[in-house]
């Protein structure tokens, strides 16, 4: 058999990418630049992200203060902070992961069912970023699927494995409360108003479910599950059955910043920042730059859920944020306009749909 090491990457077409195939070497391809540093965070200290006991949104005026302060601190600064205590069963977090897996798990026919490289589909499985043309290939197998209003979209899920969409559907529903919460948690934060965006999201609001799938990679030192990108949603939920999550921290280094290595402790679910609370917030809060890395062993779940606006809303800068010093930072956009970007950028070679939207000086 022709050895494919050098091959191009229109040889790894969805289907038959490495990472599908268990191919036991790391094709050209997959290798990303070094600048991406794939490999895990060497200086990392997981023990500074932000862990917020959210618990406390539900108590007393001074405990929901302190919490709504520990979400400011942890927005500004990362732009991602990790939750406890936020109500979600275990067993609701457990079956969830353990059926995505089971779903990964199935025959290739099977999955193929759901192939597809439109961006504008509402159930897609994949493995590339972009039409199949990424210039770069990440060790990453994907299913995204719209989320909410559940009825609407649930009938187009995969019914294999049987309980897919019981267990999925549990899981986004109870997500989807979490996150209006901590949006309502978000908006305060920023003297907005709990209720601020409440209607907007709640209603018409998009939940898009991306279940991720890493397997082991011979090399992860070459290549990674997803390269650095913030999420365009106002906010993504993840939940993950092992490590490899790393995030940006821009303020390390006397600001040339380091990547940090997010642990994995059960039961915690982690929040990124997304590009559309960055525009809400006028650039106080940052939109968190995260990526994957891979390891030899074990398959790597995650279940990242993102909450944004409805298809065609656009977030603007609240007026009550803007003064002399503070001018209008970023144009206004919907979560259609970053598809439109999606189909014309490639997120593989770093473009961002944030850097779209800024307003020069
Ligand atoms: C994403 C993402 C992180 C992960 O799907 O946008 O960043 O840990 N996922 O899989
Ligand atoms: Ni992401």
């Amino acid at each position: 058999m022709e050895n494919e090491k050098g091959a191009s990457s229109s040889t790894f077409k969805m289907g038959n990418s490495a990472q599908e195939r268990s191919l036991p070497y790391v094709p050209d391809c997959y290798a990303v630049p070094p600048s991406y540093e794939p490999r895990d965070a060497l200086d990392s200290k997981s023990e500074s992200v932000p862990t917020i006991d959210i618990s406390r949104l539900k108590g007393s005026d001074d405990e929901r203060r302190g919490v709504i302060q520990e979400i400011r601190l942890a927005c500004q600064s990362f732009g991602f902070f990790q939750i406890v205590n936020h109500g979600i069963d275990q067993s609701i977090l457990d079956d969830a992961l353990a059926v995505a897996k089971g779903f990964f798990e199935l025959p290739a026919k099977e999955k193929n069912k759901f192939m597809s490289n439109d961006v504008y589909a509402p159930v897609r499985y994949t493995t590339s970023l972009k039409d199949g043309l990424d210039k770069t290939q990440f060790w990453r197998i994907f299913l995204k699927h719209y989320a909410h209003p559940l009825h609407r979209w649930i009938h187009l899920w995969p019914q294999n494995p049987l309980e897919y969409r019981e267990k999925i559907g549990k899981f986004c529903e109870e997500v989807r409360i979490l996150s209006l919460e901590i949006m309502g948690a978000i908006t305060e934060s920023l003297g907005l108003g709990r209720d601020y965006m409440s209607s907007r999201m709640s209603e018409n609001g998009m939940q898009v479910m991306a279940v991720n799938c890493y397997p082991p990679c011979p090399d992860p030192k070459t290549a990674l599950g997803l390269p650095p990108h913030s999420d365009y949603s106002c906010i993504t939920i993840l939940l993950q059955n092992l490590t490899g999550l790393e995030i940006f921290d821009l303020t390390a280094h006397g600001g040339s910043g380091r990547w940090v290595h997010v642990p994995e402790v059960k039961g915690v679910l982690k929040v990124h920042i997304g590009d559309h609370v960055e525009v809400l917030s006028n650039g106080l809060y940052k939109s968190v730059l995260h990526k994957v890395t891979l390891n030899e062993e074990k398959t790597r779940i995650s279940l990242a859920s993102l909450h944004s606006l409805g298809m065609d809303d656009k977030m603007s800068v609240p007026c009550q944020l803007v003064n002399d010093e503070n001018p209008v930072r970023y144009r206004e956009s919907s979560f259609n306009d970053f598809l439109g970007f999606l189909v014309k950028n490639d997120i593989s070679q770093g473009d961002r749909f944030i850097d779209t939207l800024r307003i020069k000086d």
